[in-house]
């Protein structure tokens, strides 16, 4: 049987069906002002309240966006366990409006390392949203690229020693179907606030053709003109997916 292609057809002048964002830039724009660096964090919430309104209003399918890295428990464990409250408190406080937005919501990463009450209220959320249909968010949380693959590759193991699945049998569609995000459209673009041009461990698979977009902004600063900006930037490019333009403009079979 042939392979489904894993690319995603969407072309030119399109609005993504999935952005995938870093929201990056929080600790500057706190120390710009001042303020302590989870003041920065607090005024990250808003900006990812405010991308939600503005994918459900463009009718984007959905958005992920990376809240907490697996290196970024290197960071002082003062900052570590204020990032942690501010998860719950938001949880806490925006699932009952993503609700009646129609978000439906998930949380992916490892969540075991996470304290209980949050892992409560991280399965509360995604059971409590899990019907709805007007945008998938997903929060990347104690998420890493390589970890995600190395749980698909492990789970895959896992089928061979019980006799389920031949080596010979994984193939790229099959590792794809156990990485997280599988049941998505790979992200159309992605964007980094912040000014960094890196994926810092982000989503290293799904990435493989995703239009990238880079902006010096600070999230907390990121506004609805700073999204339109990247959502034209995105419109204004021709995906070939290994294709010549010339394929791509006689819209030849994809
Ligand atoms: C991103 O902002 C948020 C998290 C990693 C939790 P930073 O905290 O990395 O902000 P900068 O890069 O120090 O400005
Ligand atoms: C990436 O930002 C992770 C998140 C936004 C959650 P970092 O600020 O941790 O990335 P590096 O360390 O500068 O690469
Ligand atoms: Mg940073």
């Amino acid at each position: 049987m042939p392979e489904p292609d894993l690319t995603n057809t969407q072309q030119s002048g399109a609005i993504p069906r999935h952005v995938a964002i870093i929201m990056d830039g929080n600790g500057r724009w706190a120390k710009q002002r001042r303020l302590p660096r989870i003041a920065g964090h607090r005024a990250g919430v808003k900006s990812v309240r405010r991308v939600v309104e503005q994918c459900i209003d463009c009718s984007i399918e959905a958005l992920t966006v990376f809240a907490f890295s697996t290196e970024n428990w290197r960071r002082p464990q003062k900052e570590v366990g204020l990032l942690m409250e501010l998860f719950l408190t938001a949880l806490e406080r925006e699932v009952k409006k993503l609700h009646q937005h129609g978000v439906r919501m998930c949380i992916v990463g490892d969540r075991s390392r996470f304290p209980l009450k949050l892992q409560n209220r991280i399965a509360e959320a995604e059971q409590y949203t899990a019907a709805n249909t007007a945008l998938t968010f997903t929060i990347a949380a104690n998420y890493g690229g390589r970890w995600d693959i190395t749980q698909a590759v492990r789970g895959l193991g896992r089928a061979i020693e019980r006799g389920e699945l031949k080596a010979g049998e994984i193939s790229e569609v099959l590792l794809q179907s156990r990485l997280t995000l599988s049941d998505l459209p790979e992200p159309d673009l992605f964007i980094r606030t912040g000014g960094e041009q890196r994926i810092s461990n982000f989503l290293l698979w799904q990435l493989a053709y995703t239009e990238f977009y880079f902006t010096d902004t600070l999230w907390p600063d990121f506004g609805k003109e700073s999204f339109a900006a990247a959502l034209e930037s995105f419109a204004s490019r021709q995906r070939r997916f290994g294709r010549t333009s010339e394929q791509v403009e006689r819209k030849e079979a994809l």
